[in-house]
């Protein structure tokens, strides 16, 4: 049997509140935005080997690439940029269901904090996983993350 995984990263960037003063005459043309913020990852190779390395505390739960399956924890393919719990077919904890409900992303900020300490972001968490405390094993599994969720 072959699976296929087609992994969709939308990264959908929000656009700001629109703000509109009707009150007073106002002297400023609407401005609309159009500013679309296509940052493509530049990775550097080397971390991307050291986060390769630190990944291997997480390999016993998530796996990952094409023929990945949850085990413990979902595959994570993708993981960066995308919204947390959106492994259809993964069971996540209620904690981590409400917290994507809440609109929680996967972004540099998110992952940090998730990672350096699980239960200090989401207390009921089902990861049971210390955290990593050091910077630089964050600074390397960040790269490493980076570079499974993009196109070669
Ligand atoms: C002992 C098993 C275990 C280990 C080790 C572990 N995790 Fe997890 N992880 C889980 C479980 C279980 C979940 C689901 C959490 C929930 O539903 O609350 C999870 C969830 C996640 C999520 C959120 C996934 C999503 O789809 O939203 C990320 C990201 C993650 N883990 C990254 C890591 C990384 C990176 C490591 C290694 C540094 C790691 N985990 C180590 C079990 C583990």
């Amino acid at each position: 049997m072959k699976s296929h995984f087609v992994i969709l990263v939308a990264v959908a960037l929000a656009a700001g509140p629109v703000f509109s003063d009707t009150t007073s005459g106002s002297e400023d043309e609407a401005v609309t935005e159009t500013t679309e913020e296509l940052v493509p990852m530049v990775l550097d190779a080397e971390l991307v080997e050291k986060g390769k390395k630190v990944f291997k505390k997480c390999k016993a739960c998530h796996k990952i690439g094409d023929k990945a399956k949850n085990g413990v924890g979902p595959i994570l393919n993708g993981i960066y940029g995308r919204a947390a719990a959106e492994v259809a077919d993964y069971s996540y904890s209620d904690a981590m269901t409400a917290a994507s409900a809440e609109g929680l992303i996967w972004d540099e900020e998110s992952l940090r904090q998730y990672l350096k300490k699980p239960k200090d972001m989401i207390p009921k968490t089902k990861m049971a996983f210390a955290g990593l405390r050091k910077d630089k094993d964050l600074d390397a599994i960040m790269e490493f993350l980076k570079s499974i969720s993009q196109e070669p």
